[in-house]
């Protein structure tokens, strides 16, 4: 920037005319910030808040269905849908540690191989999963269930559970109609086609797998359609976990509108953690918008769990698994199947760059959700904002990774101030309705 160009940023303080964000809500009158913050920088700034409402996803009908959330919030906790019906989705997205377990790796039936990731703001994701090989929530819910790392259990069993269940029979029906007998008929109580790598057909093949293949079209067809209903209703009911109303937002708030009690929400450390965040430490570059991710995938070339080279393919597989999956939005049980969703996955590659890069997390509630990174390998934010300083231990900076991350070498005072905004982007609580089972009387809102 030339100097004198902008004679009043030569002040500390800068008073910020209003007239130069875009759609002037207040006055013209300023306000003050406790840190210089350039026009363009105040522009990006408003920008970054407030979290949009949720985008609609057209390939699920149910989205936005009450009765469907509060019948998926019910499936959502409860642990006989697991092969040893003690792990519900809940047991590892536990809502009292930010929908996250406090784990580095997930433990369902085993250990798996990733860290669980929050779901708070989860609908604003595009791409779910670290790897993004779901292009819904409800194609993303359909997978752990049968995951035999995480519930084990079978798409089968889960007709069985609700067919069994006079309550959940009820709720079911009455946002999707009469459960179809014919997913009862035979014995599906067990059956699963193949996952992964396994044998689909012979003695080799997994029972589950053979009780599958012994059932006739029209009784899978009907598992299935009740199979991807729960997916549909879980994901009405994760739609609801949004939080925003942090500090941040009301700070933002406060440069829109002009009251400068909004804002001193955010402290002058947390205010020259902005600055940083956008400026020097370029954090904006990946973690973007209001939701404070891209949405997009990247090679943060992190020093592996277990120490040795990077083994996890991330994007490179996930994009595969997504393409070829038929839950996606351009599948037959998708409710858009020529949407914008699914133009996306169809339009979709494979691509060697994307060999391991992962999906970046959004930024909002950090609060209470270490570990962090996806092997949870960095233990709290300190650790991250140190990496993110010297890039100690990177891996793997071979042909693959994007040369974006530099060794920022951080000041004490400048990752404290960066670790200040990271803790303003804490949002208020959600409805407590929403963080345990729904209760008969009251509907999980
Ligand atoms: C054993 C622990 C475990 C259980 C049980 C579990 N999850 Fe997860 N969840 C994970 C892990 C680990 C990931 C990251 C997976 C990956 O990237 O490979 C994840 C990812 C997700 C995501 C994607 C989040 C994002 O930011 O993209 C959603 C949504 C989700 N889980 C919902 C559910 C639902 C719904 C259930 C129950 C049907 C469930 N999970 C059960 C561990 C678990
Ligand atoms: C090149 C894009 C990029 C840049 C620049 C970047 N990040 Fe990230 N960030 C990511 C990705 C991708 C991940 C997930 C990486 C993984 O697990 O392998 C991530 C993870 C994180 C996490 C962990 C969140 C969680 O849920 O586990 C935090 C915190 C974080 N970044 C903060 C920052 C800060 C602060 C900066 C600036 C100093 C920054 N990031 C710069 C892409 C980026």
């Amino acid at each position: 920037m030339r100097a004198g160009a902008l004679p009043w940023l030569a002040s500390a303080t800068l008073l910020i005319a209003v007239a130069c964000g875009p759609a002037p809500e207040g006055p013209a009158a300023p306000v003050e910030t406790a840190v210089p913050f350039s026009e363009a920088q105040v522009r990006r700034i408003l920008q970054m808040s407030p979290l949009p409402p949720l985008p609609a996803d057209p390939t699920n009908r149910f989205a936005d269905n009450a009765l469907a959330a509060r019948f998926g919030q019910a499936l959502f906790f409860d642990e006989r849908l697991s092969a040893d019906g003690e792990v519900s989705c809940a047991t590892c997205h536990d809502p009292k540690r930010g929908f996250t377990d406090g784990r580095q790796l997930a433990m369902g039936q085993q250990v798996g191989n990733r860290h669980t990731p929050t779901l708070w703001n989860v609908a604003h994701h595009r791409w779910l999963t670290w790897d993004g090989r779901a292009d819904s929530l409800w194609m993303q819910a359909l997978d752990p269930l049968e995951d035999t790392r995480e519930m084990g259990t079978t798409r089968g069993m889960l007709v069985r559970v609700i067919a069994d269940d006079p309550a959940l029979l009820a709720d079911y029906e009455a946002v999707f109609g009469p459960l179809n007998r014919a997913a009862l008929g035979g014995r599906p109580d067990d059956a699963r086609p193949a996952r992964g790598r396994e044998t689909a057909q012979g003695p080799a093949a997994p029972e589950a797998v053979q009780a599958w293949a012994a059932l006739d079209d029209a009784q899978r067809a009907a598992i299935d359609e009740v199979f991807v209903h729960a997916g549909k209703a879980i994901a009405a009911y994760q739609r609801l976990l949004v939080r925003g109303d942090a500090p941040f937002d009301r700070f933002v708030e406060g440069l829109r509108e002009n009251d400068a009690e909004k804002v001193g929400s955010l402290s002058p450390e947390a205010q020259r953690g902005l600055a940083l965040f956008m400026g020097r430490a370029n954090c904006v570059l990946c973690h973007s918008g209001p939701n404070f991710s891209d949405g997009e995938f990247h090679n943060n070339a992190l020093p592996t769990l277990h120490g040795g080279e990077a083994r996890d393919p991330g994007r490179f597989d996930g994009a595969r698994v997504v393409a070829g999956s038929p839950f996606n939005a351009a599948g037959s049980y998708s409710d858009d199947p020529d949407g914008p969703a699914a133009l996306r996955v169809r339009q979709l590659r494979q691509s060697s760059e994307a060999w391991g890069e992962f999906r970046t997390p959004s930024l909002r509630n950090l609060n209470h959700r270490k570990p962090f990174m996806h092997q949870g390998q960095l233990e709290d934010l300190a650790s991250v904002i140190e990496f993110y300083s010297e890039l100690e231990g990177a891996t793997g900076r071979g042909h693959h990774q994007e040369q974006v991350l530099v060794r920022l070498r951080l000041t004490v005072g400048e990752k404290r101030d960066l670790s200040a905004f990271l803790a303003a982007l804490e949002g208020s609580q959600a409805a407590p309705g929403l963080l345990a089972p729904p209760s008969q009387s009251a509907p999980g809102r």
